[in-house]
């Protein structure tokens, strides 16, 4: 069985008595099947890259059986990526299973994630099988992968929507069949935080063989819960969490790593774990995504998103003046921003106005300053964007007005 401190070996880390979070990241995987979002090679290149930099724990790269394209993908990552583990996704099927252990044998460290749907609905009208056909084909796969490497990830599709005791009975036969990590996807995002806590506390008690295995949430964002279940997850005792930059991903998308991370490392308090992950490169690492799945960021998205760390209300902009914490819980450039902006704009009041006419390097009398600041409201008021040629330009006419 693969141990926490063996997956992330290589991963150098600051001394810390905190449980450690493999963040497990499926970009690559989950998030260009999200439709549109698909990925050139070279693509896919880059963002493996800035994954294995920023210290993702392990890369799924991809799904080799669903086509050449994705099989040359997670070949070429196998072959480049040397820090993180490189994944590849299989079905149940003795034929995926193959072709993804192909894919991923230049790989330096390698796993085969399989899976199988576990809930009534999916096993009677998609799989159309019957329980003991599906337990049986749990133990097959994973005995399969088990051939071709130690490293094995088992997933209940549709985990959150199964019979309890059925779901017991797949994750024991997993493990006996060698599984070392336990994946409970919420496929549809249909479970709240108090669940899935509950789902995860469950299994881990009732399961045996439960505590030699890694735990691991996979919680997809269709009712907004996403990250919130994946802090449940791991708040019941899972140590993985599945997740991708900017929440890309199927329909409404997966958790997003950027949030995960950055709840994780502000809310120490109540979330005391650690994860290996350079924040400093989150925000390069989403416009990397954005632009290469041509899916935009909106501007209020946690953490990455335009105004993340932007302000413009007078009130604000005056507190952050004094004071960065008043207005911030964290520190822009933590997460790769160089600095908190603050928007000149209709909200803003006369401190920030000063600062901008400082850092634009005017010096303004008492009287010239009013007759700007009020120019400057007016002109907001017209215009959405002010931009500091706006306000340089004001300002020259108010000091043009002055030598007249
Ligand atoms: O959402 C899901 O259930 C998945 C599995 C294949 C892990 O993506
Ligand atoms: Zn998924």
């Amino acid at each position: 069985m693969n141990t926490i401190s063996e997956v992330s070996q290589s991963t150098p880390q600051p001394a810390s008595d905190k449980d450690r979070i493999l963040i497990f990241d499926t970009t690559l995987r989950d998030g260009e099947q999200s439709p549109g979002a698909s990925m050139t090679l070279e693509e896919k290149l880059q963002v493996a890259d800035i994954l294995d930099q920023m210290g993702v724990d392990i890369i799924e790269a991809g799904f080799p059986i669903a086509s050449d394209g994705d099989f040359e993908a997670v070949q070429q990552i196998a072959g480049r990526v040397k820090r993180s583990v490189i994944c590849g996704l299989s079905r149940a099927s003795a034929k995926d299973i193959d072709r993804a252990a192909e894919a991923l044998r230049p790989a330096e460290r390698r796993r085969i994630h399989t899976f199988i749907a576990t809930s009534p609905l999916h096993m009677k009208f998609k799989l159309n099988m019957t329980p003991e056909q599906v337990l049986q084909k749990v133990t097959d796969s994973v005995t399969r992968a088990r051939n071709h490497t130690d490293d094995v990830e088992w997933s209940a599709e549709d985990g959150t929507r199964t019979e309890h005791d059925f779901l017991c009975r797949c994750v024991e036969a997993a493990i006996k069949a060698g599984a070392g990590t336990i994946n409970i996807p919420d496929t549809v995002g249909y479970s709240v935080p108090e669940e899935y806590f509950a789902l995860i506390s469950m299994l881990r008690q009732r399961v045996p063989g439960a505590d030699d295995v890694i735990f691991s949430t996979h919680c997809h964002d269709d009712l907004g819960m996403a990250v919130a279940n994946s802090l449940a997850g791991i708040r019941a005792g899972a140590r993985q969490i599945e997740c991708t930059i900017n929440g890309l991903g199927e329909r409404a998308g997966n958790a997003a790593l950027e949030e995960i991370v950055m709840a994780i490392r502000t809310r120490g308090d109540v979330l005391p774990f650690d994860t290996g992950i350079d924040t400093r490169m989150l925000v390069r690492a989403s416009r990397m995504v954005s632009t290469v799945s041509a899916f935009p960021v909106q501007y209020n998205k946690a953490i990455v998103g335009k105004n993340a760390f932007a302000h413009e209300s007078g009130i604000h902009q005056d507190g952050m003046l004094k004071n960065a914490e008043t207005y911030e819980i964290m520190r822009p450039e933590d997460v790769g921003v160089s600095q908190t902006s603050l928007v000149m704009g209709k909200h803003s009041g006369r401190h920030a106005f000063r600062e901008k006419l400082v850092a634009l390097g005017y010096q303004l009398g008492e009287n010239a300053f009013e007759d700007a600041f009020k120019r400057f409201k007016d002109l907001a008021d017209r215009k959405k964007h002010v931009f500091d040629e706006d306000i340089e330009a004001l300002v020259e006419d108010e000091v043009a007005a002055a030598g007249e």
